[in-house]
């Protein structure tokens, strides 16, 4: 039996690369976020909206312990997830963790473009979102640190970059059992 976290700050590309990665290791891919979404049938922003970031910390916790009840799975947890509550101890408790790391410059221009979807960036701009994610990274680095594997995920540009991430982890995982 096989349980995969893939964690990091938003814009890292846990989606994007635990999609094709779950497809190249025979897994099956569940996305923590699109998984909440499902089941409120609103959207993380609706939900921080409606409920509160605390209400969705708290779902959050909740529904990361239903899907880790899979088995032979890749889940792509939400930024924040390592970051609440005992969530980084019960993943790595349950299964691999790896943390998809990138520079606080990279996140910055990669969520300058798709900061939309993202509650917790919202309103924010130019320097005030890089001082943001470099202040926000700071809080949440001791827990993605945590992580079984740490992978260097900086170089995501062309397909190509992310087909290659995609394959060092797929050996790097494959090395593990
Ligand atoms: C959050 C990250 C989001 C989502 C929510 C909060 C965060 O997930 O869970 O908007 O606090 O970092 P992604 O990392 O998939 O964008």
């Amino acid at each position: 039996m096989k349980r995969i976290f893939l964690i990091g700050y938003m814009g890292a590309g846990k989606t994007t690369v635990g999609k094709l990665l779950a497809a190249q290791l025979g897994l099956s891919f569940v996305d923590l976020d699109h998984y909440i979404e499902g089941r409120y049938h609103k959207s993380v922003r609706q939900i921080f909206q409606e409920k509160g970031e605390d209400e969705f910390r708290r779902i959050e916790q909740i529904l990361l312990r239903e899907v880790s009840l899979f088995e032979d799975i890749l889940i792509s947890t939400g930024g924040g997830s390592p970051c609440f509550g005992d969530n980084m101890a019960f993943m790595k408790e349950q299964g691999t963790t790896v943390y998809l790391k990138v520079s606080v410059e990279e996140l910055t221009n990669r969520l300058e473009i798709c900061k939309g979807t993202r509650p917790v960036l919202k309103g924010k701009t130019g320097e005030e979102l890089k001082r943001f994610i470099a202040e926000s990274l700071e809080i949440r680095e001791p827990y993605y640190q945590q992580a079984s594997i740490i992978f260097d995920a900086e170089v995501m540009l062309t397909e190509a970059d992310i087909q290659n991430v995609v394959n060092n982890l797929e050996l790097i995982l494959k090395k593990e059992n």
